[in-house]
């Protein structure tokens, strides 16, 4: 037997590996997930149901178009049934248009730190990485990532907000940086959080792709709207990047439940998002708090809140877990917290408030 293992690509080598948030604790005392920006609400009965029935037909495979779905977000957003791709979670359709746009010697450029699946989808498809660091006030750098634009750069990420910082780009720079962008170049508008902004000076990027073929929106049913278990998200773009999104998709990535569910989830859309208004509410309680605290944070328009700890940021994790929340952190960065329920909320405060006072 040789002793050669099987040729593999080489950009694989050293691709970091993605993080998930830690689960809370199971069996020891309470605990709460605050590491994965998950909705902390339970699925609404409507939509369970619905998803249960369409479990009953797992042995067959799902509507490989999405067609209801498809159909559905159409109406909802007022674009085109061919402007829609859908994927496993937008972190599938976010490798589906780097598969559709960049390969070896080409570049995508992104801010940093931001969401932990852009380098590692980069260097999965054989493009080159080009991190533009945030400026001081945790924001988007958009000069610099302009600048950054070389004749190899095939896609941008834009993260509207920005995962884990929780800041945004605005109207105003948002249109002069896409001005400066070449029309052969995509830019991505990542909108995971959308649902969450409540600062009216930022636009809602599907009236941004309208008129600009180069920019895509990208947004998800995993956060809002409560799915992230089921992986269905989905992207708007002109029809050429929608059609090749189509292409490079897994072949019946998004289940049948998943379909069934995010369908269900649309047509409960007043109730998921008074949900989210709540989630905001506690968000700006929580954010008030650290401040009192003495708390440096930057404004947040997620479902987050982001605090730069750095050499402190594992000790401030283990003691955020002894008080009961399981919280993310960088190390040597920061510590990402999920806006959760207003319990896990009140653990979180305390313990930011006991480690702030031993500093
Ligand atoms: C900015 C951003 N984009 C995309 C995603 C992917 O979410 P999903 O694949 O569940 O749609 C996340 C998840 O955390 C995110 O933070």
């Amino acid at each position: 037997m040789s002793e050669t293992s099987p040729k593999l690509r080489a950009e694989l080598d050293g691709v970091p590996t993605y993080k998930p948030g830690r689960p809370a604790a199971s069996g020891g005392p309470l605990a709460y997930k605050l590491s994965s920006n998950e909705n902390p609400y339970p699925p609404l009965p409507g939509v369970m149901e619905r998803a249960v029935s369409a479990a009953g037909v797992f042995n067959r495979y799902p509507d490989m178009a999405c067609t209801g779905l498809v159909n559905e977000l159409a109406d909802r957003f007022g674009v085109p049934v061919s402007h829609l791709a859908t994927g496993t979670g937008s972190v599938g359709v976010a490798q589906q248009l780097l598969q559709a746009t960049a390969g070896p010697g080409d570049e995508v450029v992104y801010p940093w730190r931001s969401f932990e699946a852009y380098p590692i989808i980069t260097q999965i498809s054989g493009a080159t990485s080009v991190k533009v660091p945030l400026t001081a006030d945790e924001t988007h750098d958009l000069d610099a990532m302009a600048g950054a634009i070389t004749e190899r750069t095939r896609l941008i990420f834009v993260c509207n907000p920005n995962n884990p910082t929780g800041t945004v780009v605005r109207r105003g720079e948002l249109e002069r940086f896409l001005d400066r962008v070449p029309s052969d170049v995509l830019v991505v508008l990542d909108e995971a959080y959308r649902e969450f902004i409540r600062d009216a000076e930022v636009p809602d990027g599907i009236e941004i792709y309208r008129d600009r073929p180069n920019v895509a929106v990208l947004r998800t049913f995993s956060k809002a709207y409560g799915l992230a278990g089921l992986r269905v998200g989905f992207a708007i773009a002109h029809e050429p990047v929608a059609a090749a999104l189509r292409k490079t998709a897994v072949p019946f990535g998004v289940s049948q439940i998943a379909q069934e569910a995010a369908i269900a989830s649309l047509r409960a859309e007043d109730e998921l998002l008074g949900r989210v208004g709540s989630l905001v509410g506690e968000r700006a309680r929580v954010y008030g708090a650290l401040v009192d605290q003495g708390w440096t944070v930057p404004g947040t328009q997620a479902n987050f809140v982001w605090l730069r700890l750095g050499g402190r940021t594992l000790d401030f994790a283990a003691a955020c877990e002894a008080a009961g929340v399981v919280v993310r952190p960088f190390a040597g960065e920061g510590v990402r917290v999920t806006i959760g329920e207003c319990e896990a909320n009140d653990l979180f405060l305390r313990a930011a408030e006991a480690f702030r006072k031993e500093l």
